[in-house]
């Protein structure tokens, strides 16, 4: 491989408050250090069909304050295969891109390890998704914000449910992971939280109508993490038939979670790692992906950054139990 000239950047996957954060950091920090910076549009999509333009300073004036995505965003179904890889390949050498900074999640990063196999090309990741669910990080770029706006939500709900003693089913985004469920619950003051990493032996639902919560409280709110059987309208159901007499709401909060203004921390964390990318790529670094770490600057290979295993930290469910009786 050459000496790395120009980098392309791209946002994949679901979007992520402060990838915009996030992009103009790249590029600020790729064209100070010499280097010229391409936009792709529309994830690996853009990189397969050519939509790729030149950026300077100017293209990331104004964004650091904005939700979502400037460079849009998608999940490639073509990116999937090796024959559209291979097209991306072929397109990427055209546009005279040597290296590729990946803002994205879980499934982008894979991608973007297969490709550098395949490929022999530079991939830098960049932790962007809500979900916080990259191994290596201790955050990713958005879940602060997301966090955030959950809690504000959750308090809204709280009115409700304390004018009307009801119990509500809060369902939150996560994919897998019940990072944001776990947290939002403890930052809310919710009485219970229900996450798939707590429920492989313990009825979640019984073991808290057990623990006599309405013994205390004439309402509640169990955050949920979102699940395609087990989500807050499953949960909803049972208390209805198996604990008569409550008066039981859902509230299923979607992707008004995902979108807004990154909140400080996110931006914060975008600067850091999007300077971190430029910085390994001049280092000669290849396949990691930028993380932060007891507020250092760490490279996580990208074969372990998306591994499904991110530590959960057991001991958070001792402190939502112990401080919602
Ligand atoms: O990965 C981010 C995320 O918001 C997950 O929390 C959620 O499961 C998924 O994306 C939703 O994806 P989509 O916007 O494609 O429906």
């Amino acid at each position: 491989m050459g000496k790395i000239k120009t980098i392309g950047i791209l946002t994949s996957g679901g979007d992520a408050p402060g990838m915009n954060a996030a992009i103009r950091a790249v590029t600020r920090s790729g064209i100070c250090n010499g280097f010229h910076i391409k936009g792709i549009y529309r994830g690996y999509d853009g990189l397969i069909h050519n939509e790729i333009a030149d950026f300077t300073t100017e293209n990331v004036s104004g964004i650091i304050m904005s939700g979502g995505t400037i460079l849009k965003s998608a999940r490639s179904h073509e990116f999937m295969t090796v024959e559209g890889r291979q097209k991306a390949y072929e397109n990427m050498v055209k546009a005279g891109i040597d290296a590729l900074v990946v803002i994205g999640g879980n499934g982008s990063l894979t991608g973007a390890m297969l490709y550098a196999q395949e490929h022999d090309v530079c991939c830098i990741g960049l932790p962007g998704t809500i979900d916080n669910d990259l191994y290596g990080t201790d955050s990713t770029i958005g879940y602060d914000t997301t966090l955030n706006t959950i809690v504000e939500c959750v308090d809204r709900i709280r009115d409700t449910a304390q004018s009307h003693e009801r119990i509500f089913f809060v369902e939150v985004m996560g994919r897998d992971a019940g990072f944001l469920a776990q947290n939002s619950a403890i930052a809310s003051g919710a009485e219970a939280a229900i996450i798939p990493e707590d429920s492989t032996d313990v009825d979640q639902l019984a073991r808290f109508m057990e623990r006599g919560i309405r013994k205390s409280k004439k309402s509640c709110i169990v955050i949920v993490s979102e699940s395609p059987k087990c989500g807050a309208l499953y949960y909803a159901d049972r208390v209805k038939k198996e604990f008569p007499g409550f008066d039981v709401r859902v509230s299923i909060l979607g992707h008004l979670q995902r979108g807004g203004r990154p909140s400080a921390h996110d931006r914060i964390l975008s600067a850091r790692t999007g300077i971190g990318a430029i910085e390994a790529i001049m280092q000669g670094q290849r396949n990691v992906m930028v993380g932060i770490r007891n507020n250092e600057v760490v490279y996580v290979p990208l074969s372990e950054a998306i591994r499904s295993d991110k530590p959960f930290d057991k001991k958070l469910i001792k402190v939502l139990d112990e401080l919602s009786i």
